[in-house]
């Protein structure tokens, strides 16, 4: 009876006290192109997201961890002495939106044409010329011991946008990651 008036408060800390256990890169990169239909790209070290390209990204996910809740997460490494690749161009707001997909990529049979369907809305990511970024949603269930697989593409048909980069396992990280928490 003594300790329940500390029970709010320790339930409190334990929702702020989120400790990532693994961040994965991703295991394919895969651009589908609107323009050349039935071309297979192949697996990539660049993502590329524009009105004519998607990317579709896969992750190998672990199953030897505790983890009780996963996210995506996007990142710009700007530290000038790491010169990590990007490139950012079309009018602002600069936005891409991330899907759940299929799990059925083929890095030698992906084409715009054959590409898995979308399966969810998982979040968007907001990019700016100096190298910020701003995440909505991102969570996505801990697919333990599977891959989980989702494309990215600009999250308006109609305003022109582009954003590529070269994936690196750098800290920060510069690109996509898949984040696994307990
Ligand atoms: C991107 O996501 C937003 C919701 O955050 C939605 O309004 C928009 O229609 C989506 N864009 C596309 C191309 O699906």
């Amino acid at each position: 009876m003594r300790s329940a008036p500390f029970v709010p408060l320790l339930f409190g800390l334990s929702a702020l006290a989120d400790t990532l256990v693994d961040r994965q890169f991703p295991h394919l990169i895969i651009p589908v192109d609107k323009r050349e239909p039935d071309r297979v790209f192949g697996t990539q070290f660049s993502g590329r997201i524009e009105q004519a390209v998607h990317t579709e990204i896969s992750f190998d996910v672990p199953s030897n961890n505790g983890a009780t809740h996963c996210r995506l997460n996007f990142y710009i490494n700007t530290d000038p002495s790491k010169n990590a690749p990007r490139t950012l161009w079309g009018e602002a707001p600069y936005r891409f939106n991330i899907s759940s997909i299929e799990h059925r990529m083929d890095k030698d049979r992906d084409t715009w044409n054959n590409r898995p369907r979308i399966t969810g809305y998982v979040g968007q990511v907001e990019l700016t010329h100096s190298g910020s970024v701003t995440t909505t949603g991102l969570h996505v269930p801990c697919w333990k011991g599977q891959v989980a697989q989702y494309v990215l593409y600009p999250d308006d048909p109609d305003r022109d946008f582009g954003y590529t980069w070269f994936e690196l396992d750098y800290d920060p990280p510069h690109g996509i990651t898949y984040e696994m928490f307990v």
